[in-house]
Formats: C-alpha cells, sequence, structure tokens
C-alpha cells in the first residue's frame, strides 16, 4: 500500500515532458486499478481481522473475565464454585455464647470424610491403591482432604477449648502439632491471592462487604455419601476397644454391602482413620 498511490504520484511530478505525463497519466491509471484491486483484497482481509477479533473478544468473555465460575471443576468430585459468600467478622462459631460455640465445633462431625472407591476409579483419577475395603475387594479406602482439614481444625479447637476451661488436654501434642502443621501447608498450597480491603476501624477485619465464590461442602458430602465406607467413629471410648472392623459396619441399606463377622483383613487393616472423637464429650 505505502508504494502505490503516493509513490507513483511522485514519480509522475518528477518527470519532465509531455511524454513523460502521458507515461505518467498511463502509470497512474494503472495504479488506479491496481490499487483498487488491492483495497478488494484488504477490504477481506479487514473483514477477516473483524471476525477474529469478534471470536477474540468472545473468547475473552467466556473464558477469561468470570474467571470463578468458569473455573475447571475440581479432580475428583467435580465440584465448581457454585456459592457466593461475604467475609464476615463472625458466624456462630465464634459466638460469645461460649455453649452454642462448643456445641457446634463439637458437633462437627467428619466420618463421611471415609470413603470406598473402585480400583477402576481410582486408576482413572490418577490416585495410588489404597488399603482394602471390607465389604469389596476392588475398593480402596481413602480419606477425603477437605475432612481430614476439618478433622483438624476441629482438634486444634477441642484442645484451645480444654486448655481454657482449665480441663486436661484428649488430644496429644504430637496430634495437634500435626494438625497446625496440615493446616498450614493448605494455606501455603492455596496461596490465595485475593486482596481484602481495609478500612479505619476497630476491629480486626478486612474485606468487608467482598464476596467469594466457594464449592458446596453439601456437593462434598453428597459425593462422600455416594463412595461410603459405611464409616462410624466410635461414640464412647470403651467401644474404641472394640476392633477396627466394627467402624465399617454402619453400612445404608441401599449400599449393597454385605458386612460380616468373619471378615479377614489380608493386610494390616484401618490405620490412619480419623480418631478426633474419641473421648471428646463436653
Ligand atoms: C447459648 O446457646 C445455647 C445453646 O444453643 C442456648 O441453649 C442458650 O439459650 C444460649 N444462651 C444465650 C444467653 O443466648
Amino acid at each position: 500500500m505505502s508504494n502505490s498511490i503516493d509513490s507513483i504520484e511522485h514519480r509522475g511530478l518528477l518527470e519532465d515532458g509531455v511524454e513523460g505525463s502521458r507515461r505518467g497519466e498511463k502509470s497512474f491509471i494503472q495504479s488506479l486499478s491496481r490499487s483498487y484491486s488491492e483495497s478488494r483484497i484488504q477490504k477481506s482481509s479487514l473483514f477477516l481481522l473483524f471476525v477474529s477479533l469478534a471470536f477474540n473478544v468472545l473468547f475473552a468473555v467466556l473464558y477469561l473475565e468470570p474467571s470463578c465460575q468458569s473455573e475447571k471443576p475440581s479432580k475428583y468430585a467435580r465440584l465448581t464454585r457454585v456459592r457466593e459468600e461475604p467475609y464476615v467478622i463472625t458466624t456462630p462459631y465464634s459466638s460469645d455464647n461460649e455453649t452454642l460455640q462448643n456445641e457446634l465445633w463439637y458437633n462437627i462431625n467428619v466420618d463421611a470424610a471415609v470413603v470406598a472407591l473402585s480400583d477402576d476409579w481410582v486408576a482413572r483419577h490418577e490416585l495410588r491403591r489404597a488399603q482394602r475395603f471390607p465389604w469389596d475387594q476392588s475398593k480402596g479406602i481413602y480419606i477425603l482432604h477437605g475432612f481430614h482439614n476439618l478433622h483438624c481444625l476441629k482438634i486444634v479447637y477441642i484442645s484451645l477449648s480444654e486448655y481454657r476451661r482449665g480441663v486436661s488436654q484428649t488430644r496429644s501434642w504430637h496430634h495437634i502439632s500435626h494438625c497446625l502443621d496440615a493446616l498450614r501447608r493448605q494455606i501455603i498450597c492455596d496461596a490465595d491471592d485475593t486482596p481484602r480491603a481495609t478500612d479505619r476501624r476497630v476491629e480486626v477485619v478486612s474485606g468487608l462487604h467482598q464476596h467469594r465464590q466457594c464449592r458446596s461442602w453439601e456437593q462434598l458430602e453428597a459425593f462422600a455419601k455416594q463412595h461410603t465406607a459405611c464409616y462410624k467413629r466410635p461414640e464412647t471410648p470403651d467401644e474404641t476397644k472394640a476392633s477396627k472392623l466394627d467402624r465399617f459396619k454402619h453400612c445404608p441399606p441401599d449400599s449393597g454391602y454385605v458386612v460380616t463377622d468373619h471378615y479377614v483383613p489380608t493386610e494390616e487393616l484401618m490405620e490412619g482413620l480419623p480418631e478426633e472423637s474419641i473421648q471428646n464429650q463436653l
């Protein structure tokens, strides 16, 4: 384009005499028709550019703008961010009513953490094989990480609550520091980059009037239920003397599992299971 009309005009102006000017006219007409066809090519390239731009904008709107909604579903339970919630100063879990606070924390139940997943499903999800589930040898026993974290938070709460009430500790320091470390690693792993707005106010809080997109805990529970390992923690310390196998005997009626007292594990069974509810009665 840059060497079309402009440069030819200049050439015409620079040439002397009639012949020269006639040649100039001729080449001017040629250049006009050439630039006309060039402009047609240009028009179609412009059109293509437009189409490409439109697609780019569409792509950006669909995939980049609402980054929360378009986040890929989680790898295992296929959870998406379906719930919006504000940052708040308190919830009943930090209520001034300590009776209520204790009730809520102590009632956190993580039995659903323990699931039985088929070796097929596990292979498809690039997980490793786990210890055998007693009522179906083609399944392994797994603990869902979110529940594990919640269990950890719960025992830290229990320990602090016991300290505050001046009663003896029911959890070992070893277990508590393991849990604090697990939560520390979760935070580091998540590397949450949300800027929380600060205000000049007395309460130590930020991010007020901001919202975040959350996954649904209920959907995680539903996934856990769908893959139940029929697990139930012992309710009283006495029951801890019972075999670990007993914890897996709480199958819902529609599970299809046949529970038997004569099961002989092929390996040392049921290590690394949540223990937090033993001796935690208030
Ligand atoms: C504190 O919470 C407990 C348990 O929910 C409730 O029974 C009690 O009435 C509450 N006390 C006050 C003062 O609100």
